[in-house]
């Protein structure tokens, strides 16, 4: 059974992903770093074909809860996400939301 309590000062929950995490994970969210850092660096391995630098759309996640404790979206972002089949009101670049404390975040991976 995954466990939802709270385990950091801030965290990120990652929503149970069949292939990347089945269980689910619970991770320290640090101020400053994008979600797909905090993912990688928890061994939370998304995809993330150019290297975080905005230019793919593999690291398309979907903020459940928290999403105002990320950066805002930018222009750049936008554009990219306009090209993500399964965009929605949710959807962000994993690379792009960058956590600004304040709060726990709760992510999907598509
Ligand atoms: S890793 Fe390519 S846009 Fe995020």
């Amino acid at each position: 059974m995954f466990f939802f309590g709270k385990k950091h000062p801030h965290q990120l929950t990652v929503l149970p992903h069949p292939a990347l995490c089945p269980e689910g994970e619970i991770v320290p969210a640090i101020p400053g770093r994008s979600v797909a850092e905090i993912l990688l660096q928890n061994r939370v391995e998304i995809d993330h074909s150019c290297q975080l630098q905005c230019a793919c759309t593999t690291c398309h996640v979907h903020i459940m809860e928290g999403a105002q404790h990320l950066s805002p979206m930018e222009a750049d972002e936008r554009r990219m996400l306009d090209k993500v089949p399964g965009r929605d009101g949710f959807s962000r670049l994993a690379c792009q939301a960058v956590f600004q404390g304040g709060g726990n975040v709760v992510v999907e991976i598509p």
